[in-house]
């Protein structure tokens, strides 16, 4: 027993497979931004396009006083090559939906076409964020920047999970989703002759005593009940065979458990980073490039969430989970920061390639279901009277 029509999941299957046809990668959402556009035009919304680009926010107003709720998809694939062999596979070289965000934009609409049918029953108001640039960590933030989470009250989003049940929908309180941070260094030495080194100031040196000593802020500053991560993903350095470089450079990319983590690996991080070349006497500058926080989520709309889920498709389909189910940054975190809401997971099945694997596929069979969340959630949260 569907909440939609058969023609309704048809068409939804049908989109998401032109869209997995025709992938577009962050920021160049244009075709995908297009499509969406129509469809919500269609059923009725006011649309506010070209938010972060190529980003829409579609609003449906009851005209009742109430709540307003916000739904996100994500609508931007990923530069890799498909190995699927489906007969609906990327038609584009070097692109592709391997991230499922065909299958998140695709139940998003299913959802919007049946709450334009629904809106006379509800309350106050929906706004569908479709948003680009998730890939990247980018496209939340500056959806945000845009206006996009205005009068929003609570927000919701999904992401579907390989390795778990098709079609089980998990949600978890507090921290659900990693944090990830990238800094790039730069140590600055004293170049020389490569038999001379009491002449210079070796940044080589200095930046193998940093990845060292980095180590230690997971295991000897961070709580052992916490998580993090600390990896030097680059270490460039060096021009000849003889001779000692004037300068080297790294990259640093952390992740965290928490914001109270993220903040305690940072400070400790530029603390060793600091210290060592101190030591040394090298000069260090340190730089923070990107920064997506831990995906927070709170407590009622998670118990939402999954009573949703549960007078849906029944109490086995539906389950609260309490460990993090992957280190992984998710942009959606940015409205969390903002807004109270829950990014939940819908199970791609057990037997699903992984997230950004060539053979990955979204399951048709969860248009239905993350589609259904949506349309439930509003149902749920838009009933009560203002
Ligand atoms: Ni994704």
């Amino acid at each position: 027993m569907s909440i939609f029509s058969q023609d309704a999941i048809e068409e939804a299957t049908s989109i998401r497979r032109q869209l997995h046809s025709f992938p577009e990668l962050k920021f160049e959402e244009y075709a995908t931004s297009d499509l969406v556009a129509e469809f919500l035009i269609r059923h009725g919304y006011a649309l506010r396009r070209n938010v972060a680009g190529t980003g829409i926010v579609a609003t449906l107003d009851t005209g009742r006083a109430g709540r307003v709720i916000g739904f996100r998809a994500d609508m931007d694939a990923l530069p890799i090559h498909e190995e699927t062999g489906l007969p609906y596979a990327s038609k584009v070289a070097g692109k592709m939906h391997a991230c499922g965000h065909d299958g998140h934009t695709a139940s998003l609409l299913l959802a919007a076409g049946q709450l334009a049918q629904d809106h006379a029953a509800l309350n106050g108001q929906i706004k569908l964020l479709f948003q680009p640039a998730e890939e990247v960590g980018k496209g939340a933030a500056a959806m945000i920047e845009d206006g996009a989470l205005d009068g929003v009250d609570t927000i919701f989003g999904y992401h579907n999970r390989p390795g778990f049940a098709l079609g089980h929908v998990i949600a978890k309180a507090g921290p659900a989703m990693g944090g990830n941070t990238l800094y790039e260094v730069t140590i600055t030495g004293k170049g020389g002759h490569a038999s001379r080194p009491d002449l210079a100031i070796d940044p080589i040196f200095v930046g193998a005593g940093i990845i060292q000593s980095l180590q230690s802020v997971i295991s000897r500053r961070l709580s052992p009940l916490e998580a993090g991560v600390v990896t030097v993903t680059q270490f460039n350095g060096g021009t000849g065979s003889n001779i000692i470089p004037g300068q080297a450079s790294m990259t640093i990319n952390t992740r965290d458990g928490s914001p109270e983590a993220a903040k305690l690996i940072d400070a400790e991080l530029r603390k060793v980073v600091a210290n060592v070349c101190e030591a040394y006497g090298a000069q260090c500058e340190i730089n923070m490039v990107l920064r997506i926080p831990s995906v927070v989520n709170s407590l009622a709309e998670t118990n939402c969430v999954v009573e949703t889920a549960q007078e849906l498709f029944g109490s086995e389909n539906a389950s609260t989970m309490y460990e993090m189910p992957t280190m992984g940054a998710e942009d959606f975190a940015f409205y969390l920061e903002k807004r109270a809401g829950c990014f939940f997971f819908v199970g791609n099945g057990e037997d699903s390639a992984y997230l950004h694997h060539p053979k990955f596929n979204f399951r048709d069979e969860i248009l239905p279901v993350a589609g259904g969340m949506f349309v439930g959630l509003a149902r749920k949260l838009l009933s009560e009277q203002a």
